[in-house]
């Protein structure tokens, strides 16, 4: 086993940690129990809070969506949504390397790791590591074979070079900016093993084909988002990215449609649910944005865009991008 040489939260790059040779109950696992027990959960200084919310206190990260209860639940929620619609957890040709063992996994803004805790359990002879940007994952009842760490990755992994067999990355689109993208993917790479493989799961935050109030709710949050310089269009431009970058091979693109809204029975309907409880999140930014007069007419303007779902009948994209380091 090799040793591990954590520096949590700090501001420099920190030293990387050398992976485990063994596969189950790794040096990581143990130190990464030390540091997450250490970590005052509720302090100011971890957090901000906004009308009744909780947010991340990271000074250099764009990151705008809440870390709390309520968030967790949206973010659980919405991954057996995507893994109903794409019938998988992962595209990437992982299952013979995972399920043989020994093999390494990381998951990039990991959130409260479900993703994570369900690989894990699937191939318990392989380890995987999460990290997040805020301590948000879990510290209790993980599978021996999963840790997850605090780190955001535009400070730079905390791993050595060429450590990890399969590299996974989803919903980061409200997190980065083209640069932060550009930096965050050659992190990811340079983690990589030689013959390891990359998987960006995204998708368009606004469902295509919608009508004016869908327009207009969405407008508001586009506008915050690109006040903070936030790509969130980087989807369109992501095959070319990865197809540009030299050290990259066999590039790929997967994209699915999903009908948004109630009308399309129950996985639509929990998608505009997901959506709908983020324009109640920001409630009091966008009523703003919007010119709208109070919170009761902001209410009910939720109300009139599920209803315009039903009449306008829009989808949803998403997109699963695959990459092999050479
Ligand atoms: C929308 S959530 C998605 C969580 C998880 N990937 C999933 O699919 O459920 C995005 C996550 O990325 C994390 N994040 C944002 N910026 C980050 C950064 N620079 N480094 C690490 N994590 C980051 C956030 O804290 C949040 O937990």
């Amino acid at each position: 086993m090799g040793n591990c040489f954590c520096k949590p939260k700090s501001k420099r790059k920190p030293k990387p940690y050398r992976l485990p040779t063994s596969t189950i109950g790794s040096p990581i696992s143990d130190t990464h129990l030390i540091i997450s027990d250490v970590l005052d959960y509720g302090s100011n200084d971890e957090y901000r809070f906004i009308d009744g919310r909780r947010f991340h206190n990271v000074e250099n990260s764009k990151y705008f969506l809440p870390c709390d209860d309520d968030e967790f639940d949206r973010l659980y929620i919405k991954h057996y949504i995507c893994k109903h619609i794409w019938q998988r957890n992962y595209s990437a040709p992982v299952k013979e390397r995972l399920s043989s063992g020994g093999a390494h996994v990381l998951d990039v803004g990991c959130g409260p790791g479900t993703w994570l805790i369900e690989m894990s359990n699937e191939f318990p002879k392989s380890h995987f590591t999460g990290i997040d940007i805020s301590p948000v994952f879990p510290r209790e009842g993980k599978p021996d074979n999963a840790d997850f760490m605090e780190a955001n990755i535009l400070d730079g992994l905390p791993f050595e070079d060429n450590v990890f067999d399969y590299v996974h990355m989803r919903f980061l689109i409200t997190s980065f900016s083209t640069n932060d993208w550009k930096a965050a993917i050659n992190e990811i790479i340079r983690v990589t093993k030689s013959g390891g493989i990359i998987e960006i799961v995204e998708e368009e935050l606004e469902p295509r084909n919608d009508g004016p109030i869908s327009r207009l709710l969405f407008s508001a949050l586009l506008m915050d988002l690109t006040s903070r310089c936030i790509d969130f269009t980087i989807y369109s431009r992501m095959l070319d990215l990865l197809n540009d970058i030299e050290s990259l091979t066999d590039v790929k693109k997967e994209e699915i449609m999903t009908p948004y809204g109630k009308w399309a029975g129950r996985i639509g309907s929990l998608l505009s649910d997901n959506t709908g409880l983020l324009f109640r999140t920001f409630k009091t930014r966008f009523l703003s944005t919007l010119g709208v007069e109070n919170e009761v007419e902001y209410d009910k303007l939720i109300e009139a865009w599920y209803e315009e779902l039903n009449e306008y009948k829009p989808y949803n994209v998403g997109y699963r991008f695959l990459a092999t380091k050479k």
